[in-house]
């Protein structure tokens, strides 16, 4: 977690720093701050709490001195040390020469620390960054070295992730960046360079930018650029068009991001499938997993590796590759996986999904995998982040960023992906005919617009969250493909509205929950017109029979549960397998509406962050 900005060039940075911080506020928010060089000197302003208190704070001073072309900045999610002003980043080093900002954890902080205090080193925080800026800081002066070379020195005695931006007060003109397990973006302007966690705080000032390898560091100076291995090895960057477009991080009139994202999802489902079918002919093109789609075509079982609202799409996807395609798949917790001695066979195939790309138990659990000898699929949305350029091959959703911590049309973008390496095997496997493939094509092809028109429940979904806004718990069920979505819905609601919410299979109600049921639960059922119907309506029977609350998610016309339940949300009908797509749209209203009701911080919701950077 965390985000860092860094900036060198010609204009004001202040402004270019505090801009970048609020674009990667999605990644903690914490704490904020800035380290500034002007004359000579590197002033450095921190604040506990968001990017505008910082903001606020430093509007308010009298003697700030903002003024500087070269500043760092961060945005802290914290790991080590509480949040407090004295523990927000930029750190400096004892004698203030050297500012650090960095995202990650110094795993051996501890003994580098004493090491340090053991030469005089005095500390003022908490966190393991304030090593980092001393150990330079040390090196520098006993070892006699460039500030850059002090950089990579202090590197190799670091062990743990880190991305780093570092100022030094005796080198005015340059600014060094280095990275290893966490993210870290280089945008390359006209004789300015923009640094950053993702490539959001970059896109309005150019599209030319250089994502860092593990082990590398950016040495810019003079307004040049070296990049080497911090074993001292030179390196040939390439540098990437970025396809970004910034009103893509603009809310766009929405008061807040989720709720934007929710009603993009008609856009961002197409997108996800543009250019990879062809409905009329039957026939899916997945150019990312071309050179290895035999591994696919051929495996013996699935194995999916994901956390939170990804690991449910995965859920979806075993019930997709199973059902249509006939190839057995397990879906594994990554944060589980990583720390297992897991089985894998020659003929597995592990398929890693993951909206940011940078979940670091995901990329453990990824590299356990290609230890084991897996052939690793990503589904990622986040082009250019570590998980799709740690996997053999992959499928990028097409969400566009997604700012809301609560991951929305993510979600709806990895269902996409994963229905079509769905269809993909059933038809090279020919275990479905061409006529039922075209047949579930032009289906998915018809989603966006049913997506559409479910964003139409709104209204009829912000009068029952003020009905239950006040209510302590939420029990959320379905069977077969609403039971990922009865657990999609209930972190849902956890996290923006912080009402304790479990989801559940409708069936294992009566092994235990059901004692939970009376007039204060209620019960959202997706109950849909399914194979399983019958089934939830008698589980939506007993709940009633125990006063319990009902809120059922229905296929349009059904008068039946109308009858039954105490609120009903429509969605047009849609085959069993494709209602996760529809059903999602009021899950997420439902857990926007009564956060915005309960007067939540819906985008940014307390000790969550968007990018699960650390274990
Ligand atoms: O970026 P990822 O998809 O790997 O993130 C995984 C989870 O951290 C994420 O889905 C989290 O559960 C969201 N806050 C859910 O809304």
């Amino acid at each position: 977690m965390c985000g860092i900005v860094g900036y060198i060039g010609k204009r004001e940075a202040w402004p270019i720093l505090i801009k970048g911080l609020e674009r990667l506020e999605y990644r903690g928010y914490d704490s904020a701050g800035v380290a500034i060089m002007n004359s000579g000197a590197i002033s450095v302003y921190k604040k506990l709490g968001k990017v505008s208190e910082l903001s606020k704070f430093v509007k308010n001073k009298s003697d700030k001195n903002i003024s500087g072309l070269v500043g760092i900045a961060h945005t802290r999610w914290a790991t080590h040390g509480e949040p407090s002003d004295k523990n927000a980043h930029p750190h400096l080093s004892m004698s203030g020469d050297i500012a650090v900002v960095h995202n990650g954890i110094i795993e051996n902080y501890l003994s580098l620390k004493k090491v340090l205090i053991e030469k005089g080193f005095k500390f003022k925080s908490d966190t393991d960054t304030e090593v980092i800026s001393n150990l330079i800081e040390d090196i520098k002066k006993s070892a006699k070295v460039s500030f850059d070379e002090a950089v990579r020195l202090a590197l190799l005695e670091v062990v743990g992730a880190y991305a780093i931006v570092v100022l030094s007060k005796d080198d005015p003109n340059t600014i060094v960046v280095a990275k290893k397990g966490s993210p870290v973006v280089i945008g390359i302007g006209k004789e300015e360079f923009f640094i950053a966690s993702d490539a959001t705080p970059i896109i309005e000032y150019t599209d030319k930018v250089i994502y860092l390898d593990d082990n590398e560091m950016a040495i810019i100076k003079n307004g040049k650029l070296l990049v080497k291995t911090i074993e001292n090895e030179v390196k040939n960057p390439y540098i990437q068009k970025l396809e970004m477009k910034i009103e893509e991080l603009e809310k766009g009139g929405f008061p807040h991001f989720m709720l934007k994202e929710i009603y993009e999802q008609p856009r961002s489902i197409k997108d996800s499938m543009r250019g990879r079918i062809s409905a009329k002919d039957g026939m899916i093109k997945l150019g990312g997993i071309e050179c290895h789609q035999d591994k696919l075509i051929n495996a013996k079982r699935i194995i999916i590796l994901a956390c939170g609202t990804s690991w449910h799409a995965g859920l979806e996807a075993k019930y997709f590759f199973e059902e249509i395609a006939k190839t057995p798949t397990i879906v594994e917790y990554a944060s589980e996986f990583r720390y297992r001695n897991p089985v894998i066979y020659p003929d597995d195939l592990v398929i890693v999904i993951s909206q940011s790309g940078e979940t670091a138990d995901t990329l453990a659990a990824l590299k356990l995998a290609k230890e084991k000898g897996a052939t690793v699929f990503g589904v990622c949305n986040v082009v250019g982040s570590s998980i799709p350029r740690a996997t053999d091959a992959g499928v990028y959703t097409h969400a566009g960023p997604e700012i809301g911590v609560a991951s929305t049309k993510a979600f709806t973008a990895q269902l996409t992906v994963l229905f079509l390496m769905c269809i993909f095997l059933a038809d090279k496997k020919e275990v479905l005919s061409k006529k039922e493939i075209k047949k579930l094509l032009i289906e998915l092809e018809n989603i966006p617009e049913k997506v559409e028109k479910a964003l139409l429940c709104n209204d009829s979904v912000k009068k029952i969250a003020e009905k239950l806004k006040n209510m302590k718990n939420f029990i959320y069920l379905g069977r077969g493909y609403g039971f990922p979505l009865a657990l999609e819905g209930a972190l849902k609601i956890k996290e923006i509205s912080y009402i304790h919410a479990d989801g559940y299979p409708a069936g294992e109600m009566k092994h235990g929950p059901i004692a939970l049921v009376d007039e204060n639960m209620p019960v959202v059922f997706i109950a849909n017109h399914s194979a399983l119907y019958e089934k939830v309506v008698s589980n939506m029977m007993e709940v009633k029979a125990r006063k319990g609350v009902v809120v059922a998610i229905i296929t349009k016309g059904d008068t039946n549960i109308k009858k039954i339940a105490d609120y009903c949300i429509e969605i047009p009908e849609t085959t069993d397998v494709m209602m996760p797509f529809v059903a999602s749209v009021p899950l997420q209203l439902l857990a926007y509406h009564v956060a915005r009701l309960r007067g939540c911080d819906i985008d940014k919701p307390r000790n969550l962050a968007k990018s699960v950077t650390v274990e």
